[in-house]
């Protein structure tokens, strides 16, 4: 029987916060720990992925396979540096408001294919609830301010509300003196789980050089970070009965996200 990818869906309700960036470099991490990984760009307003990475997909792009007959396997494009796979958003600069019938029907078709995890990086807002039944799992993003927080503990909420496993993202951490404080945060988010990325000028290279950051200096505290993420997502796989013999345990040294914890909570 084939088995079911882990579907994780990357989302903000503020636009800018690092979803793309993040969803890039988690699916890079996770291919490099062996897992056949998917990456969807799920924004047809700014198609990012394809400008991050220095791609053009003709004919294989979001939108050529919602609402239309086109299979999955069909319309992948494979990034060839390595065994990532993906479905860049189209560049055609469309507004339309994907239809729920179409989202319903294209979100099936990716709980059956044959990936270990697929990743989705949203536009920002909150993503409909045909497509919540699809999803294993949200990261919320969000920076370490009040108005990115604030709007986004919205998605919490959603997700809460949909009984949907979510974890909390605070991206670019250590980047300004003015972070929101441990009080702050608690009365925002309440007990969701957060973890934390900071702030790296690898990332603002890999941009430039159009390639992930994990692929330049998997060693950067951005990309130790994404690491750390990976390795969760890869225990979530294992707790799910998957038989990948890597090893993902936690080491008992506090990681990197817990050091950041404690320095963001003190
Ligand atoms: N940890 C980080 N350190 C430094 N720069 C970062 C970090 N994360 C994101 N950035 C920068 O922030 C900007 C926004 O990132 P990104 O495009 O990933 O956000 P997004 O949430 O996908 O935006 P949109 O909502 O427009 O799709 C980019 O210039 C990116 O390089
Ligand atoms: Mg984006």
């Amino acid at each position: 029987m084939a088995k079911k990818p882990y579907v994780i869906l990357l989302a903000s309700q503020k636009g800018g916060v690092g979803k793309t960036t993040i969803a890039l470099n988690l699916a890079v991490a996770l291919t490099y720990k062996k897992f056949k990984v998917l990456l969807v760009d799920s924004d047809t307003e700014s198609a990012s992925l394809s400008e991050q990475l220095g791609i053009k997909a003709e004919g294989k792009g979001y939108l050529d396979i919602l609402g239309t007959n086109t299979e999955i396997g069909d319309a992948l494009f494979s990034y060839e540096p390595i065994d990532l796979y993906l479905i860049p958003g189209n560049q055609d600069g469309s507004r339309t408001m994907p239809k729920p019938e179409h989202l319903v029907k294209f979100y099936g078709k990716l709980a059956r294919a044959d990936f270990d995890f697929v990743i989705i990086d949203s536009p920002p807002g909150l993503f409909s609830n045909e497509i919540a039944r699809y999803l294993n799992d949200v990261a919320i993003l969000t920076t370490p301010d009040s108005v990115s927080s604030s709007s986004s503990s919205k998605i919490a909420q959603y997700c809460q509300k949909f009984k949907l496993e979510h974890r909390l993202i605070i991206n670019r951490m250590g980047y300004s003196k003015f972070d929101l404080e441990r009080e702050e945060v608690e009365r925002i988010y309440g007990d969701v789980s957060f973890q934390a990325v900071p702030e790296d000028k690898i990332v603002a290279e890999s941009l430039m050089k159009h390639k992930p950051a994990y692929m330049i200096d998997k060693n950067s505290d951005f990309c130790i970070a994404i690491d750390e993420l990976a390795r969760d997502y890869a225990l979530k796989i294992r707790q799910q009965g998957d038989t990948h013999e890597e090893e993902f345990e936690r080491s008992t040294e506090p990681t990197l996200f817990e050091k950041l914890a404690k320095w963001f909570l003190k």
